[in-house]
C-alpha cells in the first residue's frame, strides 16, 4: 500500500507531518528513537482517522539504521509514494568545545539519513512515475552559523540536495521539496541548548503552520519553501547582504542565545 513515512516522528515537527497527513486518510511509518511516543501517537491516529499506522524504531545516527529501516518497510509490504525526512538536530556552542560525536551525529542524522533514505525510495517513485520527498531544512541553510557551525552547515547540504534532487527527478513524475522553517514552537531549542531571548521569543512560529507549508510545497512540487513572511524576508535578504556581514550578524545572535 503507498504510505508516507515520517523520521523524527515523536516530537514537534514529525508529530505535526504524522497528524496532519493521518487526518487526510494517508497511511503512515513512523521513526524515531522514542518508540513510546511513536506507539501512543499510532493508536491515536488508527483510532481517530482509520488509517494504518507502522512503527518502526530507529536512530539515524546508528550505522546500518537507514538501511534497516528501509529491510523492515519492506518485508511489512509497504511502499512508500512520501517521504518526509524531517527528523533532525543541532548543538549551540563554539565548535572545539562542543562533545566530537553529538556533532558527528549531526551529519549523520540531518544530511547522512537523509540521503540514504531519499536514495532507498527514490528508484521505486521514478519506476512508478509518481512520489514525494520533503526535506526538512532550516532557513539555517542560507547562511553560515558560528556557535552553531556543524548544524547551520548540515542545512545548508539539505537544501542543496534537495535543490539539485529536484531537477534531476522533476521530468520523471517525483516531487522533490526543500522546507526552511525558521524557529518552531518544538523540542528543537531544549535539545540544542538555545535559551530564549525576548526578541527571538517574538518570531516563534507555530509547529503546525510549518507542516501546512511543507506539505502544500511537496505537493506543488516547490523545490525551496520558507515557512512564514519573516523568514522569506530574511532569507531573500540574506542573498544581498556581503557574506561576511551575513556570517557575523548570525553568529551575534548564536553567542547570545545561551
Ligand atoms: N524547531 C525549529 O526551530 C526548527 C527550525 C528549522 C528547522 N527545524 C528542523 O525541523 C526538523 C524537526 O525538528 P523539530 O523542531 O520538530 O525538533 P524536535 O521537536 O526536537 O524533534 C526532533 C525529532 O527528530 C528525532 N531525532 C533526533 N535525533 C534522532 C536520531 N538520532 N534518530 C532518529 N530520530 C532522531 C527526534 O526523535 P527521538 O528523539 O525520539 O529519536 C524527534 O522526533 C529538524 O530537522 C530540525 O532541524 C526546526
Amino acid at each position: 500500500m503507498p504510505t508516507a513515512l515520517v523520521t523524527g516522528a515523536s516530537a514537534g515537527l514529525g508529530d505535526g507531518f504524522a497528524r496532519a497527513l493521518a487526518k487526510e486518510g494517508q497511511d503512515l511509518i513512523l521513526t524515531a528513537r522514542r518508540v513510546d511516543r511513536l506507539e501512543a501517537l499510532a493508536t491515536k491516529l488508527r483510532a481517530a482517522h482509520g488509517v494504518a499506522v507502522h512503527v518502526f524504531a530507529a536512530d539515524l545516527a546508528r550505522p546500518g539504521a537507514t538501511e534497516e529501516l528501509l529491510a523492515d518497510v519492506a518485508a511489512a509490504g509497504l511502499s512508500i509514494d512520501l517521504l518526509v525526512n524531517n527528523a533532525g538536530y543541532g548543538a549551540r556552542g563554539g565548535f572545539a568545545e562542543l562533545d566530537r560525536d553529538e556533532q558527528l551525529g549531526i551529519v549523520d542524522v540531518n544530511c547522512r539519513a537523509l540521503v540514504a533514505l531519499a536514495h532507498g525510495v527514490l528508484p521505486q517513485m521514478i519506476a512508478r512515475g509518481s512520489g514525494g520527498i520533503l526535506n526538512v531544512a532550516s532557513t539555517a541553510a542560507f547562511q553560515p552559523g558560528p556557535w552553531m557551525a556543524v548544524y547551520y552547515a548540515s542545512k545548508a547540504f539539505v537544501l542543496s540536495f534537495s535543490e539539485a534532487l529536484h531537477e534531476e527527478v522533476r521530468d520523471k513524475g517525483v516531487r522533490v521539496s526543500a522546507l526552511c522553517p525558521g524557529p518552531t514552537r518544538t523540542e528543537f531549542a531544549d535539545r540544542a541548548g538555545m535559551k530564549d531571548l525576548a526578541s527571538f521569543d517574538a518570531v516563534w512560529a507555530d509547529a503546525d503552520a510549518v507542516v501546512r507549508d511543507g506539505l502544500a510545497a511537496v505537493r506543488a512540487n516547490s523545490a525551496v519553501k520558507v515557512s512564514g513572511t519573516i523568514n522569506t524576508l530574511m532569507a531573500d535578504s540574506v542573498r544581498f547582504l556581503p557574506r561576511i556581514l551575513a556570517r557575523k550578524v548570525t553568529g551575534t545572535i548564536q553567542k547570545r542565545r545561551g
